[in-house]
């Protein structure tokens, strides 16, 4: 097999089949290519403005740098599936264009701030992707939640109704939740931002390259200040696999209400059909299969996370190969992230409620206990008290075949010791809602604040709210 490296003038010995194998990573590498060839034309450009290359060589060098970008924007480019990485497959292209100029390239950096460089452009690409994703999601749930606003279902603790809430509310919850992924993966785009490029291996380069250039060029913020750092840092990829693996657990938690909502036991959630699955044996079922694998895969993605921080623990500082092992599953997380981000909203977008279903729930059994409890402390009751007394009322119900919601007016008079005239018109979803309408709460009033937040929140440009 041919082995295209960037090294061995001092060995003696091809390298062994298995070892060969075993380093090679440019089955993962070639989803750099785009940031490879970016990142290689600008140190190219940066060359030829310090005049570190004749000026011929180095315009020969950036026109081929400049053709092969075209080739790979028109899927045109085949990577050398026998390279050892991404970095020596584009020099051997090169080197077909050019010859042995394609060596020149190599002058004053090192593939040690070559892949930190590039791996950090690849990460900001795919998390302004994966944050208007995020955006994308956000707007289908407000306009659920817009049109559900008002729309009883119970709330639960301990997965026991506790109290009628609005769909719209809950749905509201999981907006929340996605907006601090954005604001995280916001930050980690911008803590990533810094240019490791003219690190060189270690210790910085002889010849008088610019590196604060080649930043600007690639839009970075400016340069790594220590050139040890930069070649050992990868928090980028830490912190990234951090941002994904919070946004996938939020994915997998909406993810197991959907999966509850859509059974027969709960029934108040129909999920569209190009995002629900059929059984082999059984003709009725509707299987909420994309929610289930999204829960499955949050696994990997948490895993990767943890992988990482393993590998990375005990590395003494200067670039060591293991670090190599950062790219597949950073590649693999934010693939995830992204295809659940895009599953999700079809499953939002398309999700039809059966409300009735959801006001009946939210009606039924005891749930509005708390509503009255709290009536009493209103009206003077030590809550203690007030909840005791509503305890009782409940047990006294449930000893006559009765919901708290049919309790007559003796018991209500005898066990409260209240006006049942005062009580009776509590024991609605609608009357529970209405009454928590303070800020953050479920109330009309409440939920219109929170929509404009939202929405406000959708308009911005970002994620984190800056002064
Ligand atoms: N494939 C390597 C990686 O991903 C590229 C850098 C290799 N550097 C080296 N000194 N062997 O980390």
């Amino acid at each position: 097999m041919k082995k295209t490296k960037l090294w061995g003038g001092a060995f003696a010995e091809a390298p062994d089949e298995t070892a060969w194998r075993f380093g090679q990573s440019i089955e993962s590498d070639w989803n750099l290519l785009a940031e490879e060839l970016e990142v290689s034309l600008a140190h190219a450009r940066m060359l030829e403005r310090q005049k570190i290359l004749p000026a011929a060589k180095a315009k020969k060098l950036i026109r081929a740098l400049e053709s092969l970008v075209r080739d790979a924007e028109e899927g045109r480019l085949k990577i050398p599936r026998d390279a050892e990485d991404i970095h020596a497959a584009v020099e051997e292209e090169l080197r077909k264009r050019v010859g042995d100029i394609a060596g020149m390239l190599h002058t004053g950096r090192s593939r040690n701030d070559q892949i930190a460089t590039v791996a950090r452009l690849y990460l900001r690409r795919r998390c302004d992707r994966l944050l208007s994703l995020i955006k994308d999601l956000q707007r289908e749930i407000v306009k659920q939640g817009a049109r559900h606003a008002n729309a009883p279902m119970p709330g639960y603790t301990h997965q026991q109704r506790a109290q009628p809430v609005t769909l719209g509310f809950h749905l509201l919850a999981w907006f929340w939740m996605l907006q601090r992924d954005g604001e995280r993966l916001e930050t980690v785009k911008i803590s990533a931002n810094t240019c490791p490029l003219g690190a060189a291996a270690l210790a910085g380069t002889p010849f008088k390259i610019d590196r604060h250039w080649t930043a600007k060029q690639l839009g970075f913020d400016g340069p790594t200040p220590n050139a040890l750092d930069a070649v050992s840092d990868r928090d980028f990829a830490s912190d990234a696999l951090h941002a994904c693996a919070t946004l996938m657990l939020h994915l997998s938690r909406m993810s197991q209400e959907i999966v509850l909502w859509s059974s027969e036991e709960f029934g108040f959630l129909r999920l569209p059909d190009r995002v629900t699955t059929g059984s082999s044996i059984m003709p009725q079922k509707r299987n909420p299969d994309f929610a289930e694998l999204i829960r499955g895969r949050s696994a990997r993605c948490f895993g990767h996370w943890v992988a990482h921080m393993s590998m990375m623990k005990a590395l003494p500082l200067g670039y060591n190969r293991d670090t190599q092992e950062d790219k597949p599953p950073l590649f693999d997380a934010l693939a995830l992230c992204r295809d659940s981000l895009l599953l999700m909203r079809t499953m939002i977008e398309g999700a039809q409620f059966d409300k009735q279903r959801m006001r009946e729930a939210a009606e039924a059994g005891h749930i509005a206990a708390t509503a009255v409890a709290d009536f009493l402390a209103s009206k003077g009751v030590p809550f203690r008290q007030a909840h005791e007394r509503v305890g009782r009322l409940v047990r006294a119900c449930e000893e006559v075949g009765l919901t708290l919601r049919e309790a007559t007016p003796d018991l209500i008079r005898s066990v409260l010791q209240a006006d049942p005239d005062e009580i009776l018109p509590l024991l609605s979803a609608e009357a529970g809602i209405r009454s928590r309408d303070g800020y953050g709460g479920p109330g009309p009033n409440a939920m219109k604040v929170q929509l404009a937040e939202a929405r406000a929140a959708l308009r911005r440009k970002g994620f984190v709210a800056r002064q």
